[in-house]
């Protein structure tokens, strides 16, 4: 599934949506070079499921938790940016793989860095800079991925 982000609206709309698409135990891979849009995605998506408060870049500590609301149920969303993990085996020593347990929903920006280690996605989104916008592909790996994806609405898709 491919789509034309034509500016950060549409980024924010595809995370609202993404939102909406959340399965419990949902392992997401956010591919692109830096400024290509994965925590602006990030973020919108984690606003549109319910985290009233700020979303930062996890630069330094590598991970953040956060806690949302799917269908009733509370679901720990974990966003990660391995961009300054210094070699996979970091991803072992913090325990970061323990997480990735079926229930909780995992976000994962840079998971070049940590390949080897990390568990494959069930759902696979490419952005890159097209021309002042961006284009993103969304590619499910698992059924789980593809349940995400077949419950997408995204007014935007071509
Ligand atoms: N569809 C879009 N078109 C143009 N600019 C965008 C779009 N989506 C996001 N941006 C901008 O691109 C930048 C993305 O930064 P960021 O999300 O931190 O990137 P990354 O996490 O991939 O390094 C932000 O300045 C944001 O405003
Ligand atoms: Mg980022």
């Amino acid at each position: 599934m491919k789509a034309h982000l034509r500016d950060e609206s549409h980024t924010n709309a595809l995370g609202v949506s993404l939102a909406r698409a959340l399965l419990p135990g949902l392992s997401i891979h956010l591919h692109g070079d830096l400024g290509a849009g994965k925590t602006a995605l990030t973020r919108a998506l984690l606003h549109a499921a319910g985290h009233a408060g700020t979303v930062k870049s996890p630069t330094y500590t590598l991970s953040e938790p956060y806690r949302v609301t799917l269908d009733g149920q509370p679901v720990d969303v974990i966003h990660y940016d391995l961009y300054r993990m210094g070699s996979p085996e970091e991803f072992l020593d913090t325990g970061f793989r323990e997480d990735f347990d079926g229930h909780n929903i995992c976000i994962v920006e840079w998971p070049e860095k940590a390949e080897g280690v990390l568990p494959p996605p069930d759902l696979r989104v490419t952005l890159s800079v097209a021309g002042d916008g961006r284009d993103v592909e969304l590619q499910a790996f698992s059924a789980l991925g593809l349940s995400c994806l077949q419950r997408l609405h995204f007014p935007q898709i071509l």
